[in-house]
């Protein structure tokens, strides 16, 4: 009898057991699988031909690396692959490729290449606005009463109706007209003015905070007072 009792405990104690390890699985979060990182479209904006003979040289220059690290300068071989990895990342850089933090990075002075890189960011005029007047500094120059470069008010309408139907921007859009007047100011000079821009937007600035100050630019678009 007593056994019988002690059986059915058991039992019973096993049940619950089995029972509260079920309860506990179900409770156990699944791990969540890490996406994988989605990749940006690239478009090749260099030969395939010429990125596969340069990626030729420098896959030969690590070559000799071995015999650098070897050898009685192994300072030398690991400056030498400091630089290779450089090279090759520059060169996916200028072939189209768009890295995952694109928007946080200085844009550089490659017109086309910030052209593509713009279509993963998107602008927003407000902030544009706070970089013009603030942080860039470039309401300063483009004041109308300053007189010293175009003005701010109408640029778009002025970008649309004057400047791109200079012969010189025949096969310009307005984003790119816009872009390299801020990146490279110096290589269309606007009649009238003298280029008194500074040059290194591009090291100073983001993609991000470019967007932002072009989508402030395109919505300069009531009258010129030029
Ligand atoms: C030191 C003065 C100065 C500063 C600062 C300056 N600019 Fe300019 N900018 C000029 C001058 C002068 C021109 C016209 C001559 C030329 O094309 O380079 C010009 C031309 C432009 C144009 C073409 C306008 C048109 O009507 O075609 C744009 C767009 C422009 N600048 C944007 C900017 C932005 C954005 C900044 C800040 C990131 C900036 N500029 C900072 C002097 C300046």
């Amino acid at each position: 009898m007593l056994r019988r009792k002690s059986t059915i405990i058991l039992t019973a104690l096993g049940l619950l057991l089995i029972a509260t390890g079920w309860i506990a699985a179900q409770e156990t979060p699944t791990p969540i699988p890490t996406p994988e990182p989605t990749p940006i479209p690239v478009t090749l904006l260099c030969d395939p031909a010429e990125l596969l003979r340069q990626q030729a040289e420098l896959s030969a220059r690590l070559q000799s690396l071995s015999q650098d690290m070897a050898g009685a300068s192994p300072e030398v071989g690991l400056d030498s692959l400091f630089k290779v990895g450089e090279a090759y990342q520059q060169l996916a850089l200028d072939c189209g490729y768009i890295p995952a933090d694109a928007a946080e990075r200085p844009v550089g002075s490659d017109v086309q290449r910030i052209l593509a890189a713009l279509d993963t960011v998107y602008g927003d005029p407000l902030n544009g606005q706070l970089l013009y007047n603030g942080e860039l500094a470039c309401a300063g120059c483009h004041l109308a009463e300053a007189k010293v470069a175009p003005p701010t008010e109408g640029t778009y309408t002025r970008v649309l109706d004057v400047r791109l139907l200079d012969p010189a921007l025949s096969d310009y859009t307005p984003t790119q007209y816009l872009i390299e007047s801020i990146i490279d100011p110096g290589h269309y000079v606007v009649p009238g003015y003298t280029n008194i821009m500074v040059s290194n937007f591009g090291d100073r600035i983001s993609l991000q905070q470019l967007a932002d100050v072009l989508s402030f630019l395109e919505s300069q678009d009531g009258p010129s007072p030029e």
